[in-house]
């Protein structure tokens, strides 16, 4: 039995979304998509209103997804210039500092507008034109929402990597994405620790094939020491200053680019998700609105940061195109301590507040003592994103943060799908913890077995969409085939998610994870193949393996088993360097929570590792190791777990 948390009445009475909305629309959504989507592309401001809706098809032979074909738009009039006349004054982001004694900053849609138009103009006179890629790697700071809305405005192809990511990292998405101009600062600052960001980008320049990128944009904010070199390297208040605050937009298609955003998958180099201007703005906005129950007085807080994707798409697009006040978080919050995020809601009088599973968990753990010492009467709603959340932190944050008062909703997408798919209409239907509940407008989630027959009624499988949406990516940048082959290919007519799911008997989606190669750490994805290849790229290292495994507060975390080259010794000095060299080049986060000896690792007769038995000894479930009797050499697997008992 799973308990139901009903919509308060109060909610329900408010809601934009009502049970009654839903069960008339959805229906008719999936039936007549183009009269549905139709009828809210009308939502947006196009400079030419689309004709073409719905044109998808995800058999082989006939491939294609587009949206709005003919419709012509730009995503930055959306955000900015169209509120103008009516919320010109009003805040479009406040900006909360890392340090909470720092000066909290309000911009309004006329001053953002403004800013916007300067850089905008300055990359022009930089020549950056309609489809160049640019890279914005920058703090959580008001000129991150700034470059990305710059580069919307003429028609630049965003590209931004989140700073919490290497040089080699970097280097790889320039490579990848061929961009000409990077935006960064001099510094970022998280929960009081500096990053060098600029230093970081003059390693990943010095990279080879980074040679594309002419010019870098150094946003002064720490105001630490770094090195410019001329003339590629620009103070940007020296570029942007002086420029007109006005800038005539580009006219976009609705198929042209808006960004790439990398994101990590179960093989080889993270995959550049692209995703184009109509279908992807449109979809953000109205699932804003409709999810988060956006009303025009709202103080709207998404605590991700715009390197990920629910930055682009719930702080960023989502929340301007509808007029929305969106705060933006320079810190963490477990910074300085448990209490800062409920700190920042009293302060800034937040009424909808957005984050993740770990971070719950991580508030939790140290209890309710400084949830407690706020207010947090201003709250009315809470989401989560980017793992399954375990019931427990489902009522904490239900109980303790929302005092029992704000409806969750469980938001269950992913970078591909450019905006939320299964979750909480929180006016419409009860929610039970742990699960995403249902299916968004226009969105035809199925379950398949691993014969790729679709399952009815209650069933437990892979999770598949059957058809497309407006928000969906488009391709992976340069490599139509391998946008194919990853997502359409296993099974056919269908988009596969890489991800678990059951439905029960109500019709509730719950997601259980993923069942490819990829790891989600901390709601980040986290490919196992990127951190084995760091891994072997180490001289010592012969061969290495990595997993995930059930972490307390990540959710999951990345256990590495390493197999020296012959010759070499197993010293902790060469295991603390071995996780500083996976740290270095991937990125912090990447960073193995174990790293194991493994004299020899399980593998078959023909040689191939047997991951789902390293995965059951990183669970420390010996007894669940399943058939063995394929291993070329049994012994292998006792030599393991003996090595992790010893740890
Ligand atoms: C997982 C983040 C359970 C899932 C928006 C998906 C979730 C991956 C949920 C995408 C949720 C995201 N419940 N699992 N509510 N939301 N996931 O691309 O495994 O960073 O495939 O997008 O996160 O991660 P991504």
């Amino acid at each position: 039995m799973t308990d139901l948390y009903p919509v308060p009445a109060d909610f329900a009475a408010r809601a934009n979304v009502t049970a009654a909305d839903y069960e008339r629309d959805y229906p008719e959504s999936i039936r007549n998509p183009d009269a549905f989507w139709g009828r809210i592309a009308g939502r947006l401001e196009w400079m030419k209103a689309p004709t073409r809706i719905r044109e998808a098809s995800f058999d082989r032979e006939d491939f294609h997804i587009r949206w709005f074909a003919d419709g012509e738009l730009n995503a930055s009039v959306n955000c900015l210039d169209r509120h103008l006349a009516t919320r010109g004054n009003k805040a479009a982001l406040v900006f909360e500092p890392d340090d909470p004694s720092g000066e909290a900053t309000h911009v309004s849609y006329r001053e953002l507008h403004a800013r916007v138009c300067r850089l905008a103009n300055a990359l022009r006179n930089l020549g950056i034109g309609k489809g160049d890629r640019v890279i914005v790697y920058l703090p959580m700071i008001v000129e991150a929402v700034v470059a990305m809305l710059a580069c919307a405005r003429i028609g630049a192809v965003h590209t931004v990597v989140f700073g919490g990511f290497s040089a080699n990292s970097i280097a790889e998405r320039i490579r990848d994405s061929g961009a000409k101009l990077v935006i960064t600062a001099d510094e970022g600052v998280r929960g009081g620790r500096r990053v060098p960001l600029k230093d970081n980008v003059d390693a990943a320049l010095k990279l080879p094939g980074t040679n594309s990128v002419a010019t870098v944009l150094v946003v002064r904010h720490t105001g630490g020491a770094i090195d410019m070199q001329q003339p590629r390297d620009r103070w940007y208040h020296a570029v942007v200053d002086g420029q007109p605050d006005t800038c005539e937009p580009e006219r976009m298609n609705a198929e042209d680019p808006l960004f790439i955003l990398y994101t990590s998958g179960s093989t080889g180099k993270p995959k550049g998700v692209l995703h184009t201007t109509g279908g992807y703005l449109l979809y953000a906005a109205y699932t804003h609105e409709c999810v988060f129950d956006l009303k025009e007085d709202d103080v709207y807080w998404c605590t991700a940061d715009v390197g990920w994707v629910t930055g682009h798409s719930y702080v960023v697009y989502g929340p301007l195109a509808n007029g929305a006040t969106s705060l933006v978080f320079e810190g963490i919050p477990t910074w300085p301590d448990a209490s800062r995020p409920w700190q920042v809601v009293d302060r800034h009088q937040v009424t909808i507040f957005y984050t993740a599973p770990t971070a719950i968990r991580a508030l939790m753990r140290e209890g309710s003592g400084p949830v407690e010492k706020t207010s947090r009467k201003s709250l009315r709603l809470l989401g989560t994103v980017g793992e399954p959340i375990n019931p427990e932190a489902w009522r904490w944050y239900h109980e303790v943060v929302g005092g029992g008062r704000c409806p969750v909703v469980d938001t269950w997408w992913q970078t591909e799908t450019g905006g939320i798919l299964v979750s909480p209409l929180p006016g419409a239907w009860p929610a039970k913890p742990g699960s995403a509940t249902r299916p968004f407008f226009g969105v035809q989630p199925g379950i398949v077995d691993a014969e790729g027959k679709l399952l009815e009624g209650e069933a437990e499988g892979n999770l598949v969409l059957l058809d497309s949406w407006p928000g969906q990516m488009r391709t992976v940048y340069g490599d139509d085939k391998r946008f194919f082959d990853t997502y359409f290919a296993a099974y056919p007519g269908m988009y596969f998610t890489g991800d678990g799911a059951r439905r029960d008997a109500d019709g509730y989606y719950w997601i259980t994870g993923r069942v490819d190669d990829v790891i989600n750490v901390s709601g980040h994805r986290i490919g196992t193949a990127e951190v084995e290849s760091a891994l072997v790229l180490h001289p010592k290292v012969a061969e290495a393996a990595v997993v995930g495994f059930p972490h307390e507060v990540k959710g999951q975390g990345i256990h590495a088993f390493v197999t020296l080259v012959a010759g070499e010794t197993e010293t902790e000095e060469l295991h603390r360097e071995l996780v500083a060299h996976v740290r270095s080049h991937i990125g912090p986060l990447a960073t193995p929570d174990i790293l194991q000896w493994a004299p020899a690792l399980p593998k078959t007769r023909s040689g191939k590792i047997m991951r789902r038995i390293l995965r059951k000894i990183a669970e420390g479930a010996p007894d669940q190791l399943g058939d063995t009797s394929t291993l070329a050499d049994p012994g292998v697997v006792e030599g393991l777990l003996a090595g992790r008992r010893n740890r």
